[in-house]
């Protein structure tokens, strides 16, 4: 192999061909590296530039939107505004599609997006992430997202960035998994590694334990299993920090399981818990399974999960094969 660094837009045409025309991918994939390249800048220079704290609006979730926020969701419109053939842009940050007529000529695409994922790590220089997902659009379709309402395993493309010591984008377009680490001065990405497997068994668990008092008895259940130490497969170290990409990409590379469960409020109401199914449960759940691991609600696997909304969350049980299937037999959501 040349000593030549392979870039991302080289590999996207010269890789192994997918469904997707490797010209449209390229496209696509080009506007997002471009995106990635600006967040990552930013977030570089953001604590020298005012750019922290609360914008001060609150967003479709209900949650307090933080500038960084703001900011890569209008990064991703900007960008995408000439960004043919991505005519549509569905975001965690706006209740509705954003959407281009001038890009929808003939074969388009949505790009669907958490644009600043992990925010509560953005004013004390955690991890940070952007999750992405690509998504064909019905011919003649309208202004609402309704073509889109289907199963994760209609994606044609997904992946994430992580914005880390080193900035890396991890991509699948159904032939496997493939990482890239930004190379600042060349201002390119570079692959990094190619068809990456996922260990079948790791030694973490991610959750925020601070919830227990509201998971359901099989999660608690789970959790006491997996940290009785009676034996090797049932001694996990916790690790959770906060932003799903960084979680999910230590599982990625070292095996483990990443958890967000739906909880029982004091009121008896249960929920579905935090994460999204469109923008990031479905994208991940897309790279875990490309990569050999699994990804669940519990009981039925996400990438089969027909949304309703754009903005339907799902609990979420998603790494290496062996953790996900015990989770599973715990019935965690019950
Ligand atoms: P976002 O910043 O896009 O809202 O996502 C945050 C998510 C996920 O990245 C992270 O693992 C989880 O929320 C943390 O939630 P808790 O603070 O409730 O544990
Ligand atoms: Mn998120
Ligand atoms: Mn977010």
């Amino acid at each position: 192999m040349s000593d030549q660094p392979l870039t991302l837009t080289r590999h996207l045409l010269t890789r192994e061909e997918t469904t997707t025309p490797p010209e449209d991918l390229a496209l696509v994939m080009e506007r997002i590296a471009v995106i990635a390249k600006r967040i990552s800048r930013k977030l570089i220079h953001a604590t020298l530039g005012g750019h922290l704290g609360y914008s001060g609006d609150t967003n479709v979730q209900g949650e307090q939107q933080k500038k960084l926020d703001d900011w890569t969701n209008q990064t991703f419109l900007e960008v995408f505004r000439h960004g043919y053939p991505v005519c549509s842009i569905v975001s965690e940050e706006m209740e509705k599609p954003t959407h281009y007529e001038r890009n929808c000529r003939g074969r388009s695409y949505a790009v669907l997006c958490d644009p600043l994922d992990g925010s509560s790590n953005s004013d004390n220089n955690g991890l940070l992430g952007t999750i992405f997902s690509i998504r064909e659009r019905a011919r003649g379709h309208g202004f609402d997202a309704s073509d889109l309402l289907a199963p994760g395993s209609r994606q044609v493309a997904a992946g994430y960035v992580l914005y880390g010591p080193a900035t890396q984008l991890v991509f699948t377009a159904g032939a496997g998994v493939d990482i890239f680490t930004l190379d600042r001065e060349l201002g390119e990405f570079i692959l990094w590694r190619e068809k990456v497997k996922m260990p079948r068994r790791g030694t973490t668990y991610a959750v925020n334990q601070g919830n227990a008092s509201r998971w359901h008895p099989g999660m608690r259940k789970l959790v006491e299993h997996m940290t009785s130490r009676k034996d090797k497969a049932s001694s996990y170290a916790l690790r959770y920090c906060g932003c799903f990409a960084g979680d999910f990409h230590r599982i990625l590379l070292e095996g483990g399981i990443y958890i967000y469960p739906g909880e029982v409020l004091p009121d008896g109401k249960v929920t579905n818990g935090k994460l999204r199914l469109m923008y990031e449960l479905a994208p991940m759940a897309m790279v875990a399974e490309q990569a050999g691991g699994r990804a669940s609600n519990g009981n039925v696997d996400i990438l089969d999960l027909t949304p309703t909304d754009i903005h339907e969350r799902q609990p979420i049980y998603i790494g290496s094969t062996e953790e996900v299937t015990l989770a599973e037999r715990f019935k965690p959501e019950s």
